[in-house]
């Protein structure tokens, strides 16, 4: 892990130990260490840009900012609050994700993050137990690999075909998996390939987590941003098939990545998780004492 060690010019610097830097290496550092060596004034147009409030084309609806200003004159949110999220908070995410499922999510079945960036290092700590292996799309997001390094859990990749719609190679994940992986990813609407998966897809998807007992991490952050007339289906829709940790955040449906809120939801109507092989790791003890964790 890493720690601060002094070198030889008594100057201190960040050591890393047991962690596999080159695997561990972020777009946003590559695009730093581009920027810090162009010398001249060209002007750039960023592929790598993940940020909608960066163009003024693009706003958050008005009413937002009036909600978190009235929100912070009322003095009423300036205590701590609960670990897992305020409770109005989880109740409105979970009607919010209940109106495009075939069953209600409770409030209980949501957890409140600092952005999904955070609920995917909760999905990944939580997973995390010696020997373990994740299933992980290529292309795909970067920070997966990074926080599965952090927990040591092993990486296995799966191709998106692209002459297909960057689909999922499913034969290649029941070709990965063993009795050792725990998950797979599955990033709809995917960042980075655009790719917006029919229900027929996410089904076989479902399916193929079925038989691999595995469950399904379904980052969902774009979650309706799609183009054209493909529509957005949801990976709870199959929480019958197989149980579904899903991910997402208000930072790009919203246009407001800065006020980082997100969400870590369980959608498994069959309470799948209860008999499945990371039972122990989903209690909600579990996740409180984790967040407990991953803050002090
Ligand atoms: C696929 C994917 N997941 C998660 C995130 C992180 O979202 P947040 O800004 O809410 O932490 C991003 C951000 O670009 C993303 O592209």
């Amino acid at each position: 892990m890493a720690a601060m060690e002094s070198n030889n010019n008594g100057r201190r610097s960040i050591i890393n130990h047991g962690v596999d830097t080159s695997s561990t290496i972020t777009i946003k550092g590559i695009l730093s260490l581009l920027m810090q060596n162009v010398d001249d004034k060209r002007s750039f147009i960023s592929l790598g840009m993940g940020d909608p409030s960066a163009h003024s084309c693009f706003t958050t609806t008005h009413v937002a900012p009036h909600a978190v200003s009235h929100a912070l004159q009322s003095s009423t949110f300036n205590g701590y609050a609960p670990t897992s999220g305020l409770p109005q908070t989880r109740r409105a995410i979970a009607e919010y994700l209940s109106r495009d499922l075939p069953y209600k999510l409770s409030i209980d079945d949501v957890f409140v993050t600092s952005g999904c960036t955070q609920a995917i290092d909760v999905a990944l700590a939580m997973l995390a137990r010696p020997g373990a292996n994740i299933l992980l799309p290529r292309p795909g997001f970067p920070i997966y690999e990074l926080s599965a390094s952090f927990r040591h859990i092993e990486v296995r990749y799966f191709d998106l075909l692209p002459e297909k719609g960057w689909v999922v190679d499913l034969d290649a994940v029941e070709a990965l998996a063993d009795q050792d992986t725990v998950a797979m990813v599955v990033i709809n609407p995917g960042n980075p390939c655009g790719n917006v998966y029919s229900y027929q897809h996410l089904k076989e998807i479902a399916e193929a987590a079925n038989r691999l007992k595995i469950l399904v991490i379904a980052d969902e952050v774009y979650g309706h941003l799609t183009f054209g007339g493909k529509p957005f289906v949801p990976m709870g829709v199959f929480g019958s098939t197989v149980p579904v940790l899903t991910l997402g955040s208000i930072s790009k449906r919203w246009i407001v990545p800065g006020w980082r809120l997100g969400w870590f939801v369980t959608t498994d109507p069959c309470g799948m998780f209860k008999n499945h092989k990371v039972l122990l790791y989903l209690s909600c003890e579990c996740f409180l004492e984790l967040i407990i964790c991953l803050f002090v």
